[in-house]
Order: C-alpha cells, then sequence, then structure tokens
C-alpha cells in the first residue's frame, strides 16, 4: 500500500496483559521519536479509546518500564468496541487528537478489533503479538509465553519438592486459553509425568494405565500438567476421576492462575518486545497496514492479521515427541 503521511501514532494494549507489554510500548514510542513522531498512549485499551483516555506521551512515560510486568497503559476487554456505535466513538476521538496510525498489542480478540476498526475507517495499524498463550500465527513466540513458561515451571519445580517428600501425585492446571502450548513446554521443562492439551485428547484410561506403570518404576512423585482449555474437564475434574480408578493415590490440585500472567519479563521477550516494537513503527511508515509484526526464524515478519488470527497455530510434532519419550 502506498504510505499515507503519518505523524501521530496511538499505542494500547487490550485483552489479557501478558510480561513484556512495557518493553513493547516502550519500543513502540522510542522508535516513534526516532522517525520524529507524536506518541499517544490509549489507556485501558479500546476502551479508553471508546471514552477519550488518551494522553500525549513524552519519554518520562516510558522510564524504567521496560523491565516491569503488566502494562502501565492497563487492559480491558471491551464489549463496546465490539458495536458499530463503540467504533464510532473511538474514531471521533481519535480524530480529536489527530491520531492518524494505531499500533495495538494484544491477543487475538485484540487483534481482530484493529482489523474490523481498520476495514471500517481505513486508520492504519498494526499489531503486535501480546499474549502469553502463543496462539497466534505469523510468528514463532508472542509477547510474554517465554515468561509465563518460566514462571509456571518455578511453581512447578516448587510443587516437585512437596510432592516429592509426601509421595504424591499433582494436577498442575496451567493457562493458555484453548492452546496447549504453555503446557507443552512446562511439561517438558518440569518433567511432567504426563501433560493434557486440548490439540490431542489423552483418555483417563491411558492417564491411568501411565501413572500405573510409573508406580511400578517407583516414582515418588508424579507431576500431571493440565491444559485449562478443553481437556476432559478442568483439572479438579480430571484429578477426581483418576482418584476413582487409583484411590490410593494421595492426589492435589493446583491452579497457577494469573500469577502466570504476572512478573518482569525475561531477556528473551525483552528482546521480543524491543524488536517487534520498531518493527511496528517501521512498518507503518512502509505502508504496511491492517498486519502483524511478528519473529519467525529470528527475522521480522508482517503478517496480515485476519491470517494471524485465524490460522490454527499447530503445536511442534517434534515437542510433543520429546515430551512422549521422556515421560515414559
Ligand atoms: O489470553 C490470556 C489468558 O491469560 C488465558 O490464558 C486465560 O484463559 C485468560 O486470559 C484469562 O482471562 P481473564 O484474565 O480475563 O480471566
Amino acid at each position: 500500500m502506498t504510505p499515507k503521511t503519518i505523524k501521530k501514532i496511538g499505542v494500547l494494549t487490550s485483552g489479557g496483559d501478558s510480561p513484556g507489554m512495557n518493553a513493547a510500548i516502550r519500543a513502540v514510542v522510542r522508535a516513534g521519536f526516532y522517525y520524529g513522531l507524536e506518541m499517544y498512549g490509549i489507556y485501558r485499551g479500546y476502551e479508553g479509546m471508546i471514552q477519550d483516555d488518551i494522553k500525549k506521551l513524552d519519554s518520562r512515560y516510558i522510564t524504567h518500564i521496560l523491565e516491569r510486568g503488566g502494562t502501565f497503559l492497563k487492559s480491558a476487554r471491551s464489549a463496546e468496541f465490539r458495536t458499530p456505535e463503540g467504533r464510532k466513538k473511538a474514531f471521533d476521538n481519535l480524530q480529536s487528537h489527530g491520531i492518524d496510525a494505531l499500533v495495538v498489542i494484544g491477543g487475538d480478540g485484540s487483534l481482530t478489533g484493529a482489523h474490523l476498526f481498520f476495514e471500517e475507517y481505513g486508520i492504519p495499524s498494526i499489531g503486535l503479538p501480546g499474549t502469553i498463550d502463543n496462539d497466534l500465527s505469523g510468528t514463532d513466540l508472542t509477547i510474554g509465553f517465554d515468561t509465563a513458561c518460566n514462571t509456571a515451571i518455578e511453581a512447578i519445580d516448587k510443587i516437585r519438592d512437596t510432592a516429592t517428600s509426601h509421595d504424591r501425585l499433582f494436577f498442575v492446571e496451567v493457562m493458555g486459553r484453548d492452546a496447549g502450548f504453555i503446557a507443552i513446554n512446562a511439561g517438558i521443562g518440569s518433567a511432567a509425568a504426563a501433560i493434557l492439551i486440548p490439540e490431542r485428547k489423552t483418555s483417563i484410561e491411558a492417564l491411568v494405565d501411565k501413572l500405573k506403570t510409573r508406580s511400578k518404576a517407583k516414582k515418588s512423585s508424579n507431576i500431571v500438567i493440565v491444559a485449562e482449555g478443553g481437556q476432559s474437564g478442568s483439572a479438579q475434574q480430571i484429578a477426581d476421576e483418576v482418584k476413582t480408578f487409583l484411590p490410593h493415590y494421595d492426589i492435589k490440585v493446583t491452579i497457577l492462575g494469573h500469577l502466570q500472567r504476572g512478573g518482569s519479563p525475561t531477556s528473551f521477550d525483552r528482546l521480543l518486545a524491543s524488536k517487534l516494537g520498531v518493527a511496528a513503527v517501521e512498518g507503518l511508515l512502509q505502508g504496511k497496514y491492517d498486519v502483524m509484526a511478528g519473529m519467525i526464524n529470528n527475522k521480522i515478519v508482517y503478517t496480515p492479521i485476519v491470517k494471524a488470527i485465524v490460522d490454527d497455530k499447530e503445536l511442534d510434532e517434534e515437542d510433543l515427541r520429546v515430551a512422549n519419550i521422556l515421560s515414559t
């Protein structure tokens, strides 16, 4: 597309926060200043766009934020932005500030919003993949995934200490919405006995058989990782079912929950967020609109948002094979 003249860029974070969002905002804003642009922070995602919660940013806003978890711009899931009336209000507010381009940092819902907005109002926009779930195509990894996996592994290591002391079986539920990326990564990294993911259902019978085999091999502790989305129930339900087959097992359930979304980003996430932040501004200046900037094989790639959100991102078959071998 022939690049439009861009002078003022608005940046927002939307949907579930992820570690590295602050680093991404900083990179977007600093890159904007580098190219002589005015930069605006849109607070609370699309909700703030609708309510005109928009501030012109200077470098003070982005000092010492790279290392912080969460997002200083705050985040929200906006029901009103899903309506044409909500999007009209949002557009009017952008116009009143003279904002002529957008960088949207978030997951698939947030990028869907950016795409709709572009279709309706033609405002140049680029998405950045900000979600712990890693469920966006067009990038090997999303911003926050690496930190979330590290956080999960650290927590599971601690659970293993007590599991081993008491010869217990733990079911640990991890986040990921309907994707199993965190579960696979954290499961391999914490030597899990089994990893239950939505993409490949495991029957209770198969799980029980595996646990029996491990019991014969005198494993003193067992950790089963359960992805939150769509196995055959929650970790608690699966644990209850397994208990009916293995009544002598001492079974406990831990849900890691939102602690996986917090914390200072890892060096990997800081680097990814920084590179993608610069790529977002440079992409806009080159006329790349309605795309998501991602990193594939360590190279910046711009993928149409409709492809990034629609394609079902495949799990890595090699990860699955390794997980299987190592838990046998
Ligand atoms: O998309 C990120 C995520 O943390 C998912 O892993 C999880 O299912 C969901 O958000 C939780 O959302 P909320 O914070 O609104 O409960």
